[in-house]
């Protein structure tokens, strides 16, 4: 029998403890021996459920104890995490973690000690929730140069933005629901601010591309600018406001950004709504691919963090290859990335093509008698950006989908 332990019985930690009872026929069979969970690491008190029998309040219980091999990492955060984290692998403990925060910073230091060590340090949970995209990245496009990561890569934004296009909920209500449903990060603002997609899409290109991108040279705008009458204009449009993860790799570099964008039924990840998220992976060789499932919640993530849990008890003793490289990849300003733009506008359809040039897909709201919207012709950011500088007129402005991030 396997001995386990989880640190943090939060959403995730407690949801892995659950999956390992309500599956345990199921993985049993498939690992050929039962796992345990032996310990459950948290602060507080669990009385009156399953967790109270195997709780415990010191990390040294599990930290010296022979008997367990892999230790889920559901904590969050990077205080007692890293610390804790570093020590297992140290005593040669694998250890599986749903903790982008501590991947994204310290994720190469950790790989390489558990490479050291003979253990495994594993983060499927990190990145789109339940979505295997961390293991389809390394097992299955291994044959690919990757040219595009592009996601929707939080659930409570995408939760957000959802409610507030097709239930005209507003902004704090819908978030709200998101935190009331564990959704959201114990601080929401990683989550609305674009902080946790970045980490995300850093940690995934850093796997598609094969070099290190660190999270803090991704250029993240969250979703806190976006109002009902941007939504409206962008239906009218028959287009949706969605929180964009993306990076790419073109002929003079790569780059890589997080922001809220328009994008039309022509694109796969319009119709992804609610909690769930999507990743859309482009290939030279397979072209694009498409990953979809819940990004957030109790369940759908502890089940990428129980599939590490098994795959590291069916290899202990040698580690799995990871693509994890510590070489720096320098990322390119998204300022020469060419795209449309949305544009809200307080002028003439004249002054907007005086400012623009040609203009498309102008849209005039009841009630909004002083303004209308339109989508510009294709331009570098720094092009539109100069535009927008010289025009007072701009009321407010997001990023379309690219055409390649449409295909
Ligand atoms: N707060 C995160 C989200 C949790 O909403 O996507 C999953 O990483």
């Amino acid at each position: 029998m396997a001995k386990i332990a989880v640190m943090g019985c939060g959403t995730v930690g407690a949801g892995v403890i659950r999956v390992f009872s309500m599956n345990r026929d199921e993985i049993t069979r498939r690992v050929g021996e039962e796992i345990e969970v032996k310990y459950a690491l948290d602060l507080r008190e669990f009385p009156g459920t399953p967790i109270e029998k195997i709780l415990t309040h010191d990390f040294q219980d599990i930290l010296n104890d022979p008997e367990v091999s892999v230790v889920v990492e559901t904590m969050g955060g990077l205080k007692p995490s890293y610390q804790f984290t570093k020590q297992l692998l140290e005593a040669g403990k694998s250890v599986c973690t749903s903790n982008k925060e501590l991947v994204a910073e310290h994720g190469v230091e950790l790989r390489k000690i558990a490479v050291e060590h003979n253990a495994n340090y594993l983060f499927e949970a990190s990145c789109g929730g339940g979505i295997p995209i961390i293991r389809t990245l390394n097992a299955s496009l291994t044959g690919e140069k990757i040219e595009e990561v592009t996601g929707i890569l939080n659930g409570t934004t995408n939760y957000i933005l959802t409610n507030m296009t097709e239930e005209g909920k507003d902004f704090a209500e819908a978030l709200k629901e998101a935190q009331q449903k564990g959704y959201a990060e114990l601080h929401p603002e990683a989550d609305i601010e674009g902080y946790d997609a970045c980490r995300k899409i850093a940690i995934l290109s850093s796997l598609a591309y094969g070099c290190h991108i660190s999270y803090k040279d991704v250029a993240t705008e969250g979703i806190t600018n976006v109002d009902d009458t941007d939504i409206e204009y962008v239906k009218a449009m028959n287009c949706r406001i969605k929180l964009l993860g993306t990076s790419r790799r073109e002929k003079n570099g790569t780059w890589a950004l997080v922001a809220p964008m328009v994008i039309g039924s022509e694109n796969l990840l319009t119709t992804v709504d609610g909690v769930m998220n999507a990743v859309l992976v482009k290939g030279n060789a397979v072209g694009t691919t498409m990953y979809y499932g819940s990004g957030a919640g109790s369940l759908p993530t502890a089940s990428a963090v129980v599939g590490d849990v098994i795959e590291c008890v069916k290899s202990i003793g040698t580690p799995l290859r990871l693509d994890y490289s510590s070489e720096q990849l320098q990322l390119m300003p998204v300022d020469e990335v060419e795209r449309p733009f949305f544009v809200r506008y307080r002028g003439t359809e004249a002054e907007a093509v005086n400012t623009f040039g040609p203009i498309r897909h102008a849209r005039h709201l009841e009630g909004h008698a002083d303004e209308f919207a339109f989508i510009t012709r294709k331009m570098s950011e720094k092009q539109f950006r100069d535009c927008v500088a010289a025009d007072a007129r701009v009321i407010k402005w997001f990023r379309r989908g690219k055409k390649e991030e449409q295909e």
